[in-house]
This record gives structure tokens, C-alpha cells and sequence, in this order.
């Protein structure tokens, strides 16, 4: 098989590490990649905005999978125009995408189908007045999401009504995130603990991946700004197989069945952020994409061939026997910029990669470069470094705590507590 792997981020060489694997794949593209994945395949500098290049590409080299890592991509439907030109694609078309890249679409979908989420109401930026005269009305803490894309960044818990009042305020009359914050949904607060689920999918039929946590806060305790993901570990324990049922029956089987009642049959990974409370799971957020940097530890535990279970699934015709779980535990650590998710320098040299990576130690680049054949920082999140260990999670801990310690950037820093939460 000929692929090609669109993104550049640790979850793409994620992605491409796994699909490796497989006796099956012949070339490897990645559009465009990064140092990381230049070691698994070709990087290709195209631009996937554009997509007759992209669809060029793929007729020009006999291209037999596309497999999509971002959003901005999905939900600008390079999909679509790949399909639309009879190319294999894994992930979802437009229409199935805005279940991430408009949220009131998604919140309305979970209301109109009973698939357990915050209530919540939407307001659009002509309705500023009635937002305002809303926050007078609800308890706090409240939560306030821009319904567009936002790099994960569109999300703010309001301890009071002033701050909730300010931050509506910076989204309609300020232009916090431009279009993408004109629709604003205000939703009740959910208590309890958080997984991300990956279903993937053909629109009919799916396996569930093992669940994972991420840890979106800067600095160790979950405190500090959100960030991208500061790191996760895999499998969850949170997420008994009592509570997966749980979540199968209650909100990926209505979901799917959801989205193709409304003429938008979903083909790919979707991402169900999940709140347990009381062993209840609670929709948080949809995403139309694996996970980053959840994708990191999930792939690392699973057997099989991934790049067959893509590749079906693209067919629609998801082969669930390509896969299994294995007993090993994941655990990944973001090596980051001093300064990040705020303003970081970069184009410092990275030293010590090789010395660490083993079968057990996946170092994944999520922001380098190389200039002159000498690696350097190119982003806030650097380095993606990963520990698979056949006997404990405690035992990841260690390998991926040893392996970072070994690994050098000027300005250096990560957090030190990264599965800590699992009991
Ligand atoms: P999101 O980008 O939607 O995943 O939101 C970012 C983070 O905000 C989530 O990972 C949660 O920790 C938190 N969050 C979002 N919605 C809620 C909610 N309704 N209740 C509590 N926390 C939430
Ligand atoms: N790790 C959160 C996300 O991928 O959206």
C-alpha cells in the first residue's frame, strides 16, 4: 500500500511509527512531516490547503490511503475532494467534522438524540444582550466555549458572573478567536474525572481503543493556563470495562446512528472527551481526529496491524479483527518551551535523542526542525517522549522520567506528575 499521512505534529509520527509496523505498507508520504517522521517515510512540503496538489500527488504516486491527522484539514473537507476523486481516505468528510469544527452543531446533536452532555444554550454574537441577561440566571462555576475551531484554546471556566460577563465580552465585541468565538455556547460545569475515547469507525461499525487521560494544564496538580496537552498515559483504569459499556451504549452507538440520520455518515476516528461522575459518562467535547498527545500512548499499547484497521475502516468496511489490546502501559511527556502555551523562544539545539530511544522509549517530534543537519526547537510542544512497559504503569513512570532527564534544550520544561492520577 502507498500512503499518505497529512500533519506534522507527535501525532502524525505517532501515526507513522505504527502504520510502520505493518507488511503492507509499501511507500510512505507525510505531508508535510517533520525530522521525526523524515526517519519512517518521505516528507512531502505541499501545502494541504490546497487540495487539487494534494489530489495530483496522490494520482501521481499511485496513492492507496490517505489518512488525515488534523482538524483543519477535515473540516475544510479535503476529505470530500479526495473522495470526490475516487481516493481511499481515513477521516470524516465535512459535514461529520463540524461534530468538532462547530460545537453547536455537536451540542445540539447530543440534545436532539439524548446523548448524555452539559445543558447549555447557544448565543450568537447578535444576541450579546441576551447572553449578558442569561449569565444572571445560571450558577457558577460556569463554562463558556467558542463553538469554532480554536486550537483548544476556545474554552474558559468562569468562576463568577464578572468573569463570565468579561470573557463573553472579549469574544463578541473583541474578537478573542474572530469567527470562530461569533458563536458562543455557555454550558453548566460537569464535576468528576476526564478520558479521552477513540471510536474508530466506517459509520456503522467500530472498536474502541484503550482510553487514556491527557493533562491539559501547564504545571503539575492541574493548575495553570490550558495548554495543547501536557502529556498522557494509557490505558486509563478510570475507565473500567463496566464504564466503556457504559459509554458504547449511551454515547458512541447514538452518535454514530445520530450522524447518519442526519446525512452525515462518519468514517475515521471520532474522539469522545469524557467526564465520569459517579460511574456516569458525560459528554465534554467531540473531535473528528485522533487525539494529541492521546494518540502517543494508544497506538504504543495496541497489537496488530493499525495500518489494515485504517485502511478497511477508509473502505467502509472496518475490519475489527486487525487489532488488539495488548497488557502494556504508555506513558508520554511533553518536553516543552519555558514560556509555553505563552510566548516561548525557540531554535535551540536538541541533544540526546539516540541515547535514550529503544524499544521502549519512542521519542515523537511534535515542534523541531533540523537546520544544517543540527535539530533545533521550532514550537511550545517539542518533544513527545513516550515509555511502553510490559510490567506497570510505575514502571513507565520511571523509563519515561529517566529518558527525559537525559534529553537537552535550552529552556527545557515538562511536567513531573504525568499519570499520577491513576488509581
Ligand atoms: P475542551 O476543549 O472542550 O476539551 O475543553 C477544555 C477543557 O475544559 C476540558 O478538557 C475540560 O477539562 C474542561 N471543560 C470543558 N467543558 C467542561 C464542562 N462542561 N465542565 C467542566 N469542565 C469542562
Ligand atoms: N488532547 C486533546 C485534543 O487532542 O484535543
Amino acid at each position: 500500500m502507498n500512503v499518505v499521512l497529512i500533519g506534522s505534529g507527535g501525532r502524525e509520527h505517532a501515526i507513522a511509527y505504527k502504520i510502520s509496523e505493518s507488511k503492507n505498507l509499501d511507500e510512505l508520504y507525510i505531508i508535510p512531516g517533520n525530522p521525526g517522521t523524515e526517519k519512517l517515510g518521505k516528507n512531502i512540503d505541499l501545502d494541504s490547503s490546497n487540495h487539487s496538489l494534494i489530489i495530483e500527488f496522490c494520482k501521481n504516486n499511485n496513492i492507496d490511503l490517505v489518512i488525515i491527522g488534523p482538524e483543519i484539514p477535515l473540516v475544510d473537507g479535503l476529505a470530500d475532494s479526495l473522495r470526490a476523486n475516487e481516493i481511499n481516505v481515513f477521516g470524516p468528510n465535512k459535514k461529520a467534522a463540524e461534530i468538532e469544527g462547530d460545537k453547536s452543531f455537536s451540542k445540539d446533536l447530543m440534545k436532539k438524540y439524548n446523548i448524555p452532555t452539559a445543558s447549555f444554550k447557544v448565543f450568537t454574537k447578535e444576541e450579546y444582550n441576551s447572553s449578558l441577561e442569561y449569565l444572571n440566571r445560571i450558577c457558577y462555576p460556569t463554562v463558556i466555549k467558542a463553538s469554532g475551531l480554536a486550537a483548544g484554546k476556545g474554552v474558559a471556566i468562569c468562576e463568577s458572573k464578572k468573569e463570565a460577563e468579561e470573557y463573553v465580552k472579549q469574544c463578541f465585541n473583541e474578537s478573542l478567536f474572530g469567527s470562530s468565538g461569533e458563536t458562543l455556547i455557555i454550558e453548566e460545569f460537569l464535576q468528576g474525572e476526564e478520558a479521552s475515547i477513540f471510536a474508530i469507525t466506517d459509520g456503522d461499525n467500530f472498536v474502541l481503543l484503550p482510553a487514556a487521560q491527557d493533562h491539559k494544564r501547564r504545571f503539575d496538580g492541574d493548575i495553570g493556563p490550558n495548554t495543547g496537552g501536557m502529556g498522557a498515559y494509557a490505558p486509563a483504569p478510570l475507565i473500567t470495562d463496566e464504564i466503556l459499556k457504559k459509554i458504547s451504549k449511551k454515547v458512541i452507538i447514538p452518535t454514530l446512528e445520530a450522524m447518519k440520520s442526519e446525512g452525515r455518515k462518519y468514517n475515521g476516528c471520532l474522539y469522545a472527551g469524557i467526564m465520569i461522575n459517579n460511574g456516569e459518562p458525560s459528554v465534554v467535547e467531540f473531535n473528528c481526529r485522533f487525539g494529541d498527545p492521546e494518540t502517543q500512548v494508544v497506538l504504543p499499547i495496541i497489537k496488530g496491524d493499525f495500518l489494515e484497521l485504517l485502511s478497511s475502516t477508509a473502505k467502509g468496511n472496518i475490519n475489527k479483527a486487525s487489532i488488539s489490546v495488548s497488557n502494556k502501559n504508555a506513558i508520554t511527556v511533553v518536553a516543552a518551551s519555558d514560556g509555553y502555551p505563552g510566548s516561548y523562544k525557540k531554535g535551540f539545539e536538541i541533544t540526546g535523542i539516540e541515547d535514550v530511544e529503544s524499544e521502549n522509549i519512542w521519542v515523537f517530534h511534535a515542534g523541531t526542525k533540523k537546520e544544517e543537519n543540527i535539530l533545533k526547537t521550532n514550537g511550545g510542544r517539542v518533544l513527545n517522549i513516550t515509555a511502553i512497559s510490559d510490567l506497570s504503569l510505575s514502571d513507565a513512570k520511571n523509563l519515561v522520567y529517566s529518558a527525559i532527564s537525559k534529553i537537552e534544550f535550552e529552556g527545557k520544561v515538562y511536567r513531573k506528575d504525568i499519570s499520577d492520577k491513576a488509581k
